[in-house]
């Protein structure tokens, strides 16, 4: 298993995608947001980087069970039914339901990976169900860090450092333990994974606080998210895998029903 986390979406640029699975991570709040829309029975989230392709898209897929959502400088977009806070995704509201959703730094780095083997969207969240997806999957994931108007993140950094800590164990307990000398799959972790995983061992567990304390934290409590922090510090508080398919974000299938071929 090979793993990279990259601080920005711009790193991708670096990285050859033939093979990779990207794994996205904006903390707050894109990906928490898309991953409680879909746990709680949402239909696809459709990312896009700005309000003008939203109205294009919802026009496009005619307004019929269609959800606009998404921010502008953290507030909701006049005439969008949703905002971007994990709160307002409540079941009685997405289910059933396709949405369009478009933030400032989260969705834009959904449409800039291309060329990847699959491409995941986690969060704090999701996290638990993320990895052990990854490791079914049999990915060589690269953890692109949404990061915030071009700049690193603490909150986005702390959930790739768990993440790797995780596979890094995982790795360690299902194919480093073998007996009889039978040769071992290598994990090769990139230089921004053991950056990632040494800030996670000195930040770890994650807390509100801290989320709180970072530069989209403190300005989402500025403005009265605190909710929304909390909700986003949430550890594996869902179950939910979200995987882009084409240009939709949806929940993957079970593992099972793929080997059936259901
Ligand atoms: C983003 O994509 O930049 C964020 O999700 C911003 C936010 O709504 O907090």
């Amino acid at each position: 298993m090979r793993i990279d986390v990259l601080g920005t979406a711009g790193e991708w640029a670096g990285i050859d995608p033939e093979g990779r699975t990207a794994v996205v991570i904006d903390v707050l709040r894109a990906t928490s947001t898309i991953a409680t829309a879909l746990a709680n029975g949402a239909r696809a989230v459709l990312p896009v980087p700005s309000a003008e392709d939203a109205l294009r898209v919802a026009r496009s897929l005619g307004r019929d069970g269609v959800l606009l959502c998404g921010e502008r400088q953290e507030l909701p977009i006049e005439g969008f039914d949703l905002g971007n806070s994990p709160g307002e995704f409540r079941r009685e509201v997405v289910q059933g339901r396709t949405l369009v959703l478009c933030t400032t730094n989260g969705t834009r780095a959904l449409v800039s990976v291309t060329g990847t083997r699959e491409t995941v969207v986690a969060s704090f969240l999701n996290l638990r169900a993320v990895v052990e997806h990854l490791v079914r999957r049999g990915a060589d994931p690269v953890f692109v860090c949404a990061g915030r108007d071009g700049l690193v993140t603490l909150e986005d950094f702390l959930c790739a450092g768990e993440a790797v800590t995780r596979l890094a164990s995982l790795w360690e307990r299902t194919t480093g333990r073998r007996r009889g000398g039978a040769a071992r799959a290598p994990l090769e972790l990139g230089d921004g994974a053991l950056v990632a995983q040494a800030l996670w061992g000195v930040w770890a567990p994650v807390r509100a606080e801290t989320l709180a304390e970072t530069a989209a934290g403190r300005s989402l409590m500025a403005k009265g998210f605190a909710a929304d922090i909390e909700a986003c510090a949430r550890l594996d508080a869902v179950t939910v895998v979200p995987v882009l398919e084409g240009r939709r974000i949806v929940a993957a299938r079970p593992e099972r029903a793929e080997a059936k071929g259901a």
